[in-house]
């Protein structure tokens, strides 16, 4: 069931109030709200401000800078492929295009049922495990799930993200 409007602006409250941040500042508070929320609404920006008697202005600034603030609210699943430079040389383009045609997008972003989001990342954190996929936060590589050359990956990522596309 979808959030109503006093659901959601409790919902920021709480993000807001629960920051332990020892200053609390615009980008703390945008931190805060996309953890707990997964986005920023256009009602996080107002009570942001308020909170932090800053202008519209200012919070729509520093949201807009950073790149992996989103502004409307995530899709059910959350897939990363890695496109850092070792999983590069390691057969990222591959897993890119199987997980861009399983998906049927162009470019990262939701799918039009919004099960799935996909987000290109420039580290996972685990560059020997390369080529990375991160499904819901749960790391994948070839080597972690046991697949022995990169079409067998590939194939496995394709699964998995069908798999999300039906639940
Ligand atoms: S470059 Fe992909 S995990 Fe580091």
């Amino acid at each position: 069931m979808a959030e109503t409007r006093e659901q959601h602006d409790q919902s920021i409250k709480d993000a807001l109030m629960k920051q332990n941040a020892k200053t609390v500042t615009v980008l703390s508070s945008l931190l805060a709200i996309q953890d707990s929320l997964g986005y920023i609404s256009g009602r996080a920006i107002d009570q942001i401000a308020s909170y932090t008697g800053s202008t519209l202005n200012d919070v729509w600034g520093v949201a807009s800078f950073y790149t992996n603030f989103r502004f409307s609210p995530p899709g059910e699943n959350f897939v990363e492929v890695c496109w850092g430079p070792t999983c590069h040389l390691l057969g990222a383009q591959g897993v890119l295009d199987c997980v861009l045609g399983e998906l049927g997008l162009k470019e990262e972003g939701d799918t039009g049922d919004r099960k799935v989001s996909l987000k290109f990342n420039t580290c996972l954190g685990a560059c020997s495990q390369g080529p990375l996929v991160s499904v819901n936060h749960k790391i994948i590589g070839p080597k972690l799930i046991g697949d022995a050359n990169p079409k067998d990956f590939q194939n496995s990522v394709v699964k998995i993200i069908s798999d999300l596309k039906k639940g």
